[in-house]
């Protein structure tokens, strides 16, 4: 799958609800983004800011999830609770997309 299509359109998040059931393998569904992504698009609407959310079957970031990334070329948002939605639909509204990744940064690998 490419983005470069989409380099001229404005931001918006996609975000992973992929649920795998049983323990063995990580899944963002696993640790709330279903949850997490339809509090997230309420939230959006309610505050009326341009944001799209595009639900997405995996991303590959599946043992750091729940995983979500700004496109067409942000950095990745990792590891928001439903109960951070408040303090993302702020920086949303605010521009802060810097913000947005420093709060909830991909974990390191080391
Ligand atoms: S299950 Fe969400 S990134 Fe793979």
């Amino acid at each position: 799958m490419t983005d470069t299509k989409n380099e001229n359109s404005k931001p918006w998040l996609r975000a992973c609800i992929n649920f795998r059931a049983g323990k063995q393998l990580p899944s963002c569904g696993g640790v709330g983004s279903r949850e997490m992504v339809a509090s997230l698009i309420n939230a959006i609407e309610e505050a009326g800011i341009d944001w799209r959310v595009e639900a997405v079957h995996c991303m590959g970031q599946c043992h750091a999830g729940p995983t979500m990334r700004i496109l067409p070329n942000g950095p990745y948002i990792m590891g928001v609770r439903e109960s951070n939605v408040p303090d993302v639909v702020q920086k949303l509204k605010a521009g802060d997309l810097n913000g947005l990744a420093v709060a909830y940064p991909m974990p390191s690998r080391n």
